[in-house]
């Protein structure tokens, strides 16, 4: 009787093995790591912002975004709601995602939406990203500031010195629309180093 129980039990532990095994095997998966993307907007202005990064909300204010995905690794991507005024203003509602010092941010780098990366002139640069849509497009537009006009980015692949300080503003002192191209119509944002635009983010 026992040596019956023995055999019994062994049939049982056999054939739950082998159940085991087929089943392991047909339900076996290829293990596929998630895509690291944040999809484009039509109506919110968007941006991948690297975990390293602080926005002050000094002069021109830190909206909070409207939605956040966070599937990108290292940051989140932050879409935003177009500005109702179409160039940087100090003046109520403030309406700017936030602003950044190149002295707060020793490796700064922002990457456009077409992948060209660009870099700082000095510790004197301070940027403020605006949310603005036109036309059906929406993006995060770069407003440079500095001690001097010709302060602002070098584009890291040419060495040129592409967007300055001085570009932005118009012969009758006031900021040009945002929508000019002497704004960086920024895809990334980091304090260490570029991130490529593969984390999509603005429209294009
Ligand atoms: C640098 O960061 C500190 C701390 O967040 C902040 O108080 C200061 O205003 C920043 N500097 C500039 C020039 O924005």
């Amino acid at each position: 009787m026992l040596t019956l129980n023995i055999i019994l039990l062994f049939l049982c532990v056999t054939t739950y093995g082998l159940a085991r095994v087929s089943m392991s095997t047909s339900n076996f998966v290829i293990p596929v790591e998630a895509k690291p993307y944040c999809p484009g907007s039509s109506d919110k202005a968007s941006i991948f912002i690297a975990n390293n990064v602080q926005l002050q909300s000094k002069f021109y204010g830190a909206v909070s975004p409207a939605n956040t995905c966070t599937t990108c690794p290292n940051g989140k991507a932050n879409y935003y709601d177009s500005a109702a005024e179409d160039e940087p203003h100090g003046t109520p509602p403030l309406e700017a995602i936030g602003s950044i010092a190149a002295v707060n941010c020793t490796n700064m780098c922002i990457c456009d939406t077409a992948g060209d990366c660009y870099t700082p002139t000095g510790y004197d640069v301070v940027i403020t990203f605006w949310p603005y849509c036109s036309d059906g497009k929406c993006g995060t537009y770069v407003q440079i500031r500095a001690n001097s006009d010709s302060s602002g980015f070098v584009s890291t692949t040419t060495g040129s010195l592409t967007f300055t300080a001085g570009a932005q503003v118009a012969p009758n002192y006031d900021f040009k629309p945002f929508t000019d191209p002497s704004y960086i119509y920024a895809a990334t944002v980091s304090c260490e180093g570029c991130v490529a635009s593969s984390c999509r983010t603005t429209s294009s």
